[in-house]
């Protein structure tokens, strides 16, 4: 930098001397720019990890409802640990958002209102799906010809046309059970109708309910039913309802207490709605053997639909359904595929045609053959001594 600058010369020397000086001062700037970036990017990194720190150091709130808001700007809260009590409301809370029942988070030293919860609908209702329009419909079902003309007359007509029913003078059911073995086409079938019908389509997985929401199943169930009301005409669809309906065991487990309050809530308000009106429940089982036959009872899931394994009509269309976007060779022949694939299920079809692919780009085609197939059969089928998961069921 401090290089000794001639003054004696000419000025070309000085002149190129300025440039570099020019440049370096370019180069130094850009540095400094890119320093200050960095500094910007710790500071933040450092305000997310305080944010964080603080999060983790908190002490828990505590939920309570608002019965009243006094004159003074004090609330009365229930809360969930017991007493009534009359508590401060933190300054920037909008006092008339405090109406009765809200929920509010309490804090744990003097129990003032920190914070207003979002009203338990709107909570639970990111839990359930209210399906808009999913993309499977009937043609992508590989045969269950009877079982889906049985879910269209027993859900869809009933809300679609119940004049019919009350012509004849008969009540339709308030809900199907689709039962079978894993992996043939229930949660399928289900979806299918959510697009077939104009009614709304709100789906739970009764095993996630109870997982998740840990000693609020029952309340989930009774949120589940009034946001079904709320959007009737709709159907409700209940996946994997074993979790919730099972059996009822040992009582003394707290796990199996909530089951079964879970349960209760469910039958109760099975119980609580009209054959005739717009709601209509579709469950969905493996373990139909496992269910409480109290689910079962007239009046509540009054119809079975078994979704069986698919004979060798249905696998031949179901492997047509799953090949239609491959780029599979003339050779083979969807037939020969399901005379090959005796006690397959639908899911084990998918998984075959999708291994069939990966062979063919392991060797490097683009077209799967014949032989592609025949490997991927021998891996999907044979690799649990010959038997398929229906074979194994029950
Ligand atoms: N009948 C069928 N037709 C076409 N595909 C099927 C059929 N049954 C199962 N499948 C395939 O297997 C997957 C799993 O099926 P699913 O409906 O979830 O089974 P489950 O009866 O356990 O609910 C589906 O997403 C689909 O790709
Ligand atoms: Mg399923």
């Amino acid at each position: 930098m401090a290089e000794n600058i001639d003054y004696k010369d000419d000025g070309s020397t000085l002149l190129l001397q300025m440039k570099k000086l020019e440049q370096r001062t370019f180069e130094l700037e850009a540095e400094r720019r890119d320093w200050f970036f960095e500094r910007d990017r710790l500071q933040r990194e450092i305000q997310a990890l305080r944010t964080e720190i603080e999060k983790l150091t908190v002490p828990p709130y505590i939920e309570g409802n608002i019965t009243d808001v006094l004159e003074d700007g004090r609330a009365v809260v229930k809360s969930s640990t017991g007493p009534s009590l009359i508590v401060n409301v933190l300054k920037d809370i909008d006092v008339n958002k405090l109406t009765p029942g809200k929920r509010v988070a309490l804090s744990q030293r003097n129990f003032a209102v920190l914070e207003v919860l979002p009203d338990l609908l709107d909570v639970y209702v990111k839990a359930m799906e209210v399906v808009e329009t999913p993309k499977i419909s009937y043609a992508d079902i590989g045969g269950l010809k009877d079982q889906i003309r049985d879910i269209k007359e027993l859900v869809e007509l009933p809300l679609l046309r119940p004049q019919l029913f009350e012509k004849v003078g008969i009540d339709p059911p308030k809900g199907v059970l689709l039962q079978g073995p894993p992996g043939c086409g229930k949660t399928l079938l289900a979806k299918a109708v959510a697009n077939g019908t104009r009614a709304t389509f709100i789906k739970v997985v009764a095993s996630e309910l109870v997982q998740k929401y840990i000693g609020e199943g029952a309340r989930m169930v009774r949120e589940l039913f009034q946001l079904a009301r709320s959007k009737a005409p709709s159907i409700v669809f209940i996946d994997e309802i074993d979790a919730v309906g099972g059996r009822r065991g040992d009582f003394s487990v707290s796990g199996e207490r909530e089951v079964q309050r879970t349960l209760l809530q469910l039958l109760s308000e099975l119980d609580g709605f009209e054959a005739r009106g717009d709601v209509k429940i579709i469950g969905a089982t493996n373990r139909i053997d496992l269910l409480d036959p109290a689910l079962l009872r007239p009046g509540r899931f009054d119809r079975v639909i078994e979704i069986p394994a698919p004979d060798v009509k249905g696998r031949e269309a179901i492997f047509k359904i799953h090949m239609s976007h491959m780029n599979v060779s003339k050779e083979v022949s969807t037939k020969d595929l399901a005379s090959m694939t005796d006690g397959a299920t639908g899911a084990e079809i998918k998984a075959i045609c999708t291994e069939a692919g990966l062979f063919a780009i392991r060797n490097d085609r683009d077209v799967i053959t014949k032989s592609d197939f025949n490997k991927a059969i021998d891996k999907m089928l044979k690799r649990e001594g010959g038997k398929s998961a229906a074979s194994t069921y029950l």
